[in-house]
């Protein structure tokens, strides 16, 4: 049995080599490629691929895949936003992902970057690194007092919730599907709108589809409680870039965290050189901003969290060659 790894980065080439170790019967061809049109020879012969990538996953790569009869693709991640779905469907590719490699990592990371910037502790390490060691006029809120509105409560936002919870904050949360243990507790809202009504800090951990593309809009932001900070883990498409700015500009957002962006597919994880360098003049706009954190998608990773996406990949991997069954199997 053999499979073809794609886009495996220095730092996954570990835990690839001691699965490899300990599942001998398995030939695994890594590359650092990434799976398009100019790498997707590379996987003929091979009977499963394995892949992370946030470049799209496209119909002429997913019928040539079809063509040379792999019928399995695995992903490292959690997201199938950039798979062209009809495709893969008329090639009878099935396609798993890594549901949870660890939702607590991004969950921490998400907390983490809302207290630096409620503690305004990005802003006080700025002055003390220029001489000033003033408190004023960075006075900090607490979360304590704060209503946290977490949107989607899939597993990252569920992790995110306890931890605002154990902070202290009150906590609701809107999604389409109920969790029935947080329906006890009666955190659900019945509509996007009364999060945004409620909500002093709202959590994005809903997955990109065509149905919330820029559901963070002019509307949705004039629907927010004046000084309301917003935090997205999940996915840029979620937000519509241009309204957020207006919308901090005008002070109706008092901050903001960004660990993704709509347009970071080339721009993140990528060194520029320096920062004039970074070929995005909106995301500088918003990196210069003392109230914003961008962070180039950076939430997942940790050693946990790669650990576990390569080997639940390629467990999923092998497990669908071997059996033609996966528990991680995704409806396209
Ligand atoms: C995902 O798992 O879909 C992510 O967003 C993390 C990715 C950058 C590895």
């Amino acid at each position: 049995m053999k499979i073809v790894a794609y886009g495996i980065r220095d730092d996954e080439k570990p835990y690839l080599d001691k699965w490899s170790e300990e599942n001998s019967n398995v030939e695994v061809q890594s590359t650092g490629d990434l799976l398009d049109e100019s790498t997707v020879e590379l996987a003929k012969g091979a009977d499963g691929v394995v892949t992370y990538q946030q470049k799209p996953y496209t119909a002429e790569v997913l019928d040539k895949l079809g063509s040379f009869g792999i019928k399995f693709l695995s992903l490292r991640n959690v997201g199938v936003d950039n798979i062209d779905a009809d495709a893969a469907k008329r090639n009878g590719i099935q396609v798993t992902n890594v549901p949870a490699y660890s939702p607590e990592a991004i969950a921490e990371f998400t907390v983490t970057q809302l207290m630096r910037l409620l503690r305004r502790t990005p802003t006080f390490d700025k002055k003390q690194s220029q001489g000033d060691l003033r408190w004023a006029p960075d006075i900090a809120e607490e979360l304590n007092q704060m209503t946290v509105g977490v949107f989607a409560t899939g597993r990252i936002g569920r992790a995110a919730m306890k931890i605002y919870q154990g902070f202290g904050a009150k906590v609701i949360a809107y999604d389409v599907f109920h969790n029935p243990e947080l329906e006890k507790q009666g955190i659900y809202v019945e509509t996007p709108e009364e999060l945004y009504a409620q909500s002093d800090v709202i959590s994005l951990h809903a997955p990109a589809t065509k149905e919330n593309e820029h559901m963070l809009n002019d509307d949705a932001f004039s629907k927010m409680k004046d000084g309301v900070y917003i935090l997205n883990p999940a996915r840029g498409a979620l937000i519509d870039t241009d309204a957020l700015v207006r919308a901090l500009d005008s002070g109706k957002v008092a901050g903001a965290a960004l660990d993704v962006y709509e347009d970071e597919v080339g721009i993140f994880n990528t060194d520029f050189g320096s920062f004039d360098k970074i070929p995005d003049e909106r995301l500088k706009g918003l990196m210069k901003r003392d109230n914003v954190l961008v962070s180039p998608h950076i939430a997942f990773y940790t050693k946990r969290a790669v650990r576990n996406m390569v080997y639940f990949a390629m467990d999923a991997n092998k497990s669908l060659i071997e059996t033609g069954k996966s528990d991680k199997l995704v409806e396209l």
